[in-house]
């Protein structure tokens, strides 16, 4: 055991150093202004380092042993933490979803839903995913001009909604998009509804909770309707709704929802920030897009790939890989320490809030070599297997680790290819972006794209 991963309860340790703030602000104001260039400037004091927002105290961990620690080898002491302070990142909804449940609730949920995600089940999504791209193939091109984010969102909501709950989507209106974004604006940390409960009447709080009940309303027909009509379905939905638990009792109304709910936002946005941030990347890379259409030749003859053909497409999968280290859609985990810790020489008091910045650990120069550039090529053979642990964890780990990694991964390596097979896909703007840290990584204003047919 190095170290730094040396484990004790009460320790003599001195706390962490950090970046001096205001008497009773703390360093709010900073992380509101420049929330990355805050935690930048942060790393610069070592890699455990304390600081306070809005009335909590963070111990921030930079070095990967420290994010295994916390992850991985210690994660009954460091529970997930999701601003339960100020009134929750969700605001509330989706307490009783796998992304926010706890203890014996999580545990339940998590072996239920496995079963939604075992790899044959995943493999027979396949066509789902490259149907609904070739559907927004046609409506890009006709559009001519698209923004990214709105254009890979509605895609990867119509295929989770699709696979995982045998519903299209577009059917009932726009509620899970409109909801999302609420969310996102509400969580963004340059706003102040992000620090303040829920029921304060901000104008974000208020969008937030009409855009949730609209989506609580469809969601709600949705289930009654599945309830009356369960036949020969084997999708995520039927699997909730014939969940039993060891009394014999059903999943209750709110479970069902909740799930949903977690389901339909922790399984879009993701795969929605990956689109779009690597088609902005490729389109500022002329040379990675060539290779990326060369092997699909290659190995399709130009087609979308089937299922037996993504092994075969390596480059494709640097791409991904290289997409999801330098945007990192969740660009940080927190968790909350349940009773004090030393990590890296220093205490982390009870009840201190620990960040794991991932999007800084993927852009470290110790273990990256010019970070900041976009290179698939660094992926080639060997890489990874010599990189530590934990200086890439796009997923998490630990026992909370993704379970819709490998769907993702699986989605990516189809959409993609599919959408640079067709399409000519050019970025309208500056390929260096400006980020919007809210539950996901934004980017601050929309990524636009001239789309021609190829
Ligand atoms: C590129 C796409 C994705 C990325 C980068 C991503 C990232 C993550 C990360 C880092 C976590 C762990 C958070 C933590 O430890 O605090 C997580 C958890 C989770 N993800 Fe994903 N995710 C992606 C796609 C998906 C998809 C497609 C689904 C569903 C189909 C999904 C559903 C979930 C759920 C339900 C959890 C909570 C798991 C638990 O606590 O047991 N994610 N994701």
């Amino acid at each position: 055991m190095s170290e730094a991963t040396a484990t004790s309860t009460e320790t003599n340790a001195p706390l962490p150093p950090g970046p001096d703030g205001l008497p009773i602000l703390g360093n709010t104001l900073d992380v509101m202004r420049r929330p990355l260039g805050f935690f930048e400037d942060a790393a610069e004091y070592g890699d455990v380092v304390t600081y306070r927002l809005a009335g909590q105290r963070f111990t921030a961990v930079f070095h990967p042993d420290h994010v295994e620690r916390v992850l991985v080898d210690d994660h009954d002491r460091f529970r997930r933490w999701a601003g339960e302070e100020w009134g929750n990142t969700f605001a509330g909804y989706a307490e009783e979803g796998l992304l926010l449940s706890e203890g014996d609730q999580w545990h339940r949920q998590r072996l239920l839903i496995q079963d939604a995600f075992t790899p044959d089940r995943i493999e027979s999504y396949a066509d789902t995913m490259v149907g609904e791209t070739e559907r927004s193939v046609e409506r890009w091109a006709d559009e001519g001009r698209v923004d990214l984010k709105d254009a890979t969102s509605s895609l990867t909501l119509r295929i989770l909604a699709r696979s995982l709950f045998d519903l299209d989507i577009e059917g009932r209106g726009d509620p899970v998009r409109r909801a999302a974004e609420a969310l996102n604006e509400r969580a963004s940390i340059r706003g102040v509804s992000a620090f303040l409960p829920a029921w304060v009447p901000t104008p974000s709080n208020r969008r937030l909770h009409r855009a949730m009940g609209d989506l609580e309303d469809v969601l709600d027909d949705l289930v009654a309707e599945r309830r009356e009509d369960a036949a020969d379905r084997d999708d995520l939905l039927s699997l909730l709704l014939a969940a039993e638990t060891e009394d014999g009792t059903t999943l209750s109304e709110r479970e069902v929802r909740d799930q949903l709910i977690t389901f339909l936002f922790a399984g879009h946005e993701t795969t929605a920030l990956s689109l779009t941030y690597a088609l902005h990347a490729l389109g500022h890379h002329p040379d990675q897009r060539r290779h990326l259409r060369e092997e699909l030749d290659e190995v399709t003859g130009g087609e979308p790939p089937s299922l037996s053909d993504l092994p075969q497409l390596e480059y494709t999968e640097r791409v991904i890989k290289e997409t999801l280290r330098l945007y990192p859609p969740a660009y940080a985990l927190f968790r909350e320490a349940t009773e004090e810790a030393e990590i890296g020489g220093y205490r982390v008091p009870e009840g201190s809030k620990v960040s794991v910045p991932q999007i800084l650990v993927h852009r470290d120069e110790r273990f990256y070599d010019d970070p900041e550039a976009f290179r698939p090529e660094r992926w080639a053979d060997g890489f990874e297997e010599e990189l530590p642990d934990y200086a890439y964890f796009p997923f998490g780990g630990g026992p909370r680790h993704c379970i819709g990694m490998r769907f993702a991964m699986m989605e990516l390596k189809e959409v993609l290819p599919t959408l640079l097979a067709r399409l000519e896909v050019e970025p309208l703007g500056d390929p260096d972006l400006e980020f919007e840290t809210a539950i996901t990584l934004q980017p601050a204003t929309p990524v636009e794209a001239r789309v021609t047919r190829r």
